[in-house]
């Protein structure tokens, strides 16, 4: 069994389309090694615990309303499918976002264009599409590159049915290539974002700026993960954003509204 590294060099190199990832790779590895300190989990994780509300509190807190059910209660027909095509998967990939809270901010948004980044086994997508399909002239665009190292690139979004695929465009780059290429694509602005890819402070915060940007006032931004590294703390306070964060099992998630004024 070759060693972690090698696999992932031998990877990339099958992989040409990868090179230039490779080389940002290497660039957030040096800039991690250099600027890491005081940005870490320990200062994250603290702040995260500090602020952590529940998914139930954090919907209520920004709808005004309670949900009645789980989404994997509302869809229990679709739910059940998904966890069959998931439990047939024969690589393992990364685990799901927060669904209920995408799927019911996607509902008080009445979100048209959404754009998520990381995708895996694509539960997040699932939850998201859930409520697309509810409005026409919607779309999802889903950010993925798989994960080096792993042949997944043939499971990415596997739990999603193929009746929902109409309204989704996954698009497999690297987020600091795709990000851009999607932005200027879309015809108006994001109504919700939902980023789960690249956990890096370097590029969480290169994404969440490109992102943030091109959101509309009243638009929400979600990110999964946010006690892996002080990156979300610092964006809130650099644009001014009161966050929410999250609460789920063992870490958390971040949520921004971006108003009228930023
Ligand atoms: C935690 S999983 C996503 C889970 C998904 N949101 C869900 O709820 O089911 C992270 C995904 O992001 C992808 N990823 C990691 N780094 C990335 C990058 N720099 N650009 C695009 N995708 C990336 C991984 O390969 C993986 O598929």
């Amino acid at each position: 069994m070759l060693a972690k590294p090698i696999r992932t060099l031998l990877w990339y190199l099958k992989r040409p389309r990868y090179y230039s990832q490779l080389v940002n790779e290497i660039l957030t590895k040096l800039h991690t090694a250099c600027f890491s300190s005081g940005r870490g989990r320990e200062h994250a994780g603290n702040w995260c615990r500090e602020h952590a509300i529940s998914t139930n509190e954090a919907i209520y807190c920004i709808t005004g309303t309670r949900p009645a059910e789980s989404i994997q209660q509302q869809f229990a027909g679709i739910f059940t499918e998904a966890h069959k095509r998931a439990s047939q998967c024969p690589v393992q990939m990364g685990g799901p976002g927060e669904l209920d809270l995408l799927y019911y901010l996607a509902e008080y948004t009445a979100a048209v264009n959404i754009l998520e980044t990381g995708v895996a086994y694509g539960w997040s997508s699932l939850a998201l599409l859930l409520s697309l399909q509810k409005r026409p002239g919607c779309h999802l665009y889903s950010i993925d590159m798989p994960y080096p190292g792993l042949q997944n690139e043939e499971y990415v979004g596997c739990v999603v049915p193929s009746e929902m695929k109409k309204n989704w465009i996954l698009i497999r780059f690297p987020d600091w290539q795709a990000i851009p290429r999607v932005l200027n694509d879309i015809d108006g602005p994001i109504d919700l974002c939902h980023y789960d890819s690249d956990k890096s402070w370097r590029g969480r915060m290169c994404s969440y700026k490109r992102i943030w940007k091109a959101l509309r006032p009243g638009g929400i931004f979600i990110s999964d993960d946010i006690d892996d590294n002080t990156a979300f703390r610092d964006f809130s306070v650099s644009v001014n954003a009161d966050p929410i964060v999250v609460e789920k099992g063992n870490n958390f998630a971040g949520i921004l509204i971006k108003k009228e004024t930023h």
